[in-house]
């Protein structure tokens, strides 16, 4: 088989992902076109991260239907790693939650895993990625979740309850199978090897709040599968339903190929970022265009492979008539990448004014968002 040129793992996304090959490898489903439309169903309009294929995968989705069909209706559970700030590329699968929410009437539990990203990262303290927890968290409160219907919490301060139902997952996980779907060695530390057992624990939290079985549906970038992979396999044999998910790709970083990485701040939009800054990082972000502009008359451009045509249809041109325009325009040499550019920076720059003010607004709703023990 040939080998791929592409990697994606928790903590690793590079390369060229074929998402097709991610499935199989993953193991997961590619969202069906009739799926689309049982999504529809009861949506009514179908968002344009679903029109477009932006969540493309799943596990279950069809099983959570089935059963909010029947009545049992399902809550959402998702999280951030906090090692910095938030930035845009974290944004596209809260959008889709965020979305899931307001259709659904769902309650949604938001897990900050500060403990992960301090066993994960040698350079970061437990103050620092509790500081960003709470930093990120604002981010998340911007974007305007339900207020009564959504928990948010970092694990170091929801220690109790976390570590109580963690616990149990951590019984049934043997080192063997983290070393198997992570690729751990006896050098890993033993606080990376529980962790799938932390990311586990809100996919069962609600029903052991509740008392019963509660169904969970989780949106989240494919690279996280893995963990859910390992808590799928075990909810049952803790007599709790398998998590549901559904699956977005990666927001490409404003250089040539690669995820959008906060270890790469010069092709990265950080919702901290001043809108200048913002501005000069998208007009000298890679294109798809042509060398000169005589030849990108010519011969036009090539959208497929560009960053700016991927902020265009994953965030900031909601509009399907729109964004086929400036593909279009593209296409035939009719628009240049400096223009594409500065017509992008506006947008983004007009998202960042408006997304930070509404960031600062949250540092007062903290509370009322916010589970501790
Ligand atoms: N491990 C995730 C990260 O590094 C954080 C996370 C925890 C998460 N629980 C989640 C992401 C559930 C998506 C869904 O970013």
């Amino acid at each position: 088989m040939a080998e791929d040129n592409f990697t994606v793992t928790p903590w690793e996304v590079s390369g060229n992902v074929d998402y097709g090959r991610l499935v199989k490898k993953f193991g997961t489903e590619a969202i069906t076109d009739k799926l689309y439309d049982r999504i529809k169903k009861y949506t009514k309009d179908l968002h344009f991260l679903l029109r477009r294929r932006i969540f493309f995968s799943h596990r279950d989705l069809n099983w959570v239907f089935d059963e909010y069909d029947k009545g049992n209706r399902f809550y959402l559970y998702t999280g951030r790693g906090p090692s910095g700030h938030t930035h845009l590329g974290h944004i596209v699968p809260w959008m889709l939650t965020k979305y899931l929410q307001e259709k659904f009437d769902a309650k949604l539990w938001f897990q900050m895993t500060d403990d992960e990203k301090f066993f994960f990262n040698p350079g970061l303290s437990i103050d620092e990625c509790s500081r960003f927890a709470y930093e990120n968290a604002l981010d998340v409160i911007a974007l305007g979740f339900d207020r009564k219907k959504t928990h948010i919490f970092t694990d170091f301060d929801y220690a109790k309850t976390m570590y109580r139902e963690a616990a149990k997952v951590a019984k049934k996980l043997t080192f063997s199978t983290t070393k198997a779907t992570f690729g751990f060695s006896n050098e890993t530390n033993v606080g990376s090897i529980f962790y799938t057992s932390m990311q586990s624990v809100p996919a069962f939290l609600e029903s052991v709040k509740a008392g019963k079985n509660i169904p969970c549906l989780i949106p989240h970038a494919i690279d996280q599968d893995p963990h859910f992979r390992v808590c799928r396999d075990i909810m049952p044999r803790l007599g709790y339903y398998k998590p549901a998910a559904i699956h977005c790709r990666f927001m490409p970083g404003l250089g040539e190929g690669g995820k959008m990485s906060a270890s790469q701040p010069n092709t990265c939009i950080f919702t901290t970022d001043s809108p200048k800054d913002a501005e000069n990082k998208i007009i000298r972000a890679f294109t798809g265009g042509r060398a000169t502009i005589k030849e990108q008359k010519e011969k036009g451009g090539n959208p497929d492979i560009c960053p700016v045509f991927q902020y265009w249809a994953m965030m900031f041109e909601q509009d399907d008539r729109k964004l086929q325009e400036i593909r279009r325009k593209c296409l035939a040499g009719e628009l240049t990448c400096g223009d594409d550019k500065r017509m992008l920076a506006e947008k983004a720059m007009a998202f960042l004014v408006s997304h930070q003010e509404k960031r600062e607004k949250a540092r007062d709703k903290l509370k009322d968002y916010i589970v501790k023990d």
